[in-house]
């Protein structure tokens, strides 16, 4: 490890992503690795895993990649074994992987509405619940990566909405369950964020994406590192009597649609 991580504020620390290849989940992972942190890395992708912890590594951090579907409990709980045995007790578990694709009711099958649910949802069971026996009691922290279409139907999105919506009800009932054991359960809703898989697909063209930024509040896409450090702040003791949250960073996107000028 980079000399310069050891004192960070997740020094020693370990790090479950559960979708780390890319994206938002790899700038936690990144982040959290510049802070001291050991990181265990899945995604279904063996190549992607791999050059994923790969950078950590090359920038000084520590970090192995794990190929694991989280649909696949089996393998979610190996990669939890792999992690805690290389690293020690974990400390932080990021649960991020997902999956959309923009379409109506009408345009997806079964199938297609239950792959979302699968990966979104099912796959944040596995991911939290797997986890337990590998974790630090007390002092654990876990985080889901959650979407404003948990609380705001949405055309074309109603899987994810669906899926989204059930992970902040999971959140709050695994951090009543979970609480008496010191394990802080949260999730963060992260708004549109610059740069990632998720906008290439909802905000696909030059227009779409002027529109999508005209109605945020904040007039702008939010960065990953806006929401890693979110989760980091979560992680810390500064947010220690914080569980059963859902918390919002997204420009103020949740509250509406707020392109209209007044006066
Ligand atoms: P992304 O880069 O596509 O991240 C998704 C990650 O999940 C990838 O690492 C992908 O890697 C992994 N993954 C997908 N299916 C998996 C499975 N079955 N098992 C294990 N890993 C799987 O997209 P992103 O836009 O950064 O989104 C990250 C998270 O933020 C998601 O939870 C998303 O809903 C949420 N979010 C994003 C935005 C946004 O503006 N982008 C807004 C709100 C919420 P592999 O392909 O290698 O499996
Ligand atoms: N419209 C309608 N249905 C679609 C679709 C689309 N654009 N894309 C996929 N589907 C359907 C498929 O037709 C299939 O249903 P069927 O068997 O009845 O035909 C079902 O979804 C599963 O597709 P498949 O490609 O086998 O799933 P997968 O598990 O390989 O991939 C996805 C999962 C579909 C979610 C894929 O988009 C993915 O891997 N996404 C990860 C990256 C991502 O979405 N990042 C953004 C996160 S916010």
């Amino acid at each position: 490890m980079n000399d310069a991580f050891k004192d960070g504020v997740l020094a020693g620390k370990t790090v479950f992503v559960a979708g780390g290849s890319s994206g938002i989940n790899l700038g936690i992972a990144e982040h959290f690795a510049r802070h001291g942190a050991k990181i265990g890395l899945i995604s279904r992708s063996a190549d992607k895993i791999e050059v994923a912890a790969a950078g950590i590594r090359a920038a000084g951090g520590t970090a192995m990649g794990i190929a694991a579907d989280v649909r696949d409990y089996a393998a979610v709980e190996a990669a939890l074994a792999a992690t805690q045995a290389a690293y020690g007790d974990i400390d932080i578990v990021i649960s991020g992987a997902a999956g959309n694709f923009v379409a109506p009711a009408l345009g997806m099958s079964a199938n297609g509405f239950k792959t979302v649910i699968d990966i979104d949802l099912i796959g944040t069971f596995n991911v939290l619940r797997a986890c337990y026996a590998f974790l630090r009691r007390p002092g654990a922290s876990l985080i889901s990566i959650t979407a404003g279409q948990a609380v705001n139907p949405t055309m074309m999105q109603s899987h994810v909405c669906a899926a989204k919506a059930g992970i902040n009800m999971l959140t709050k009932c695994l951090a009543m369950e979970w609480g008496p054991e010191g394990v802080r359960v949260n999730a963060v809703t992260p708004g549109p964020i610059a740069d990632t898989e998720g906008m290439r697909r909802l905000g696909s063209t030059p227009e779409i994406e002027k529109r999508i930024k005209a109605s945020v509040p904040l007039r702008d896409y939010g960065t990953k590192r806006d929401i890693a450090d979110v989760a980091l702040f979560l992680c810390t003791d500064n947010a220690k009597y914080i569980t059963g949250a859902i918390i919002d960073c997204d420009g103020g996107s949740g509250l509406g649609d707020s392109s209209a000028r007044l006066g």
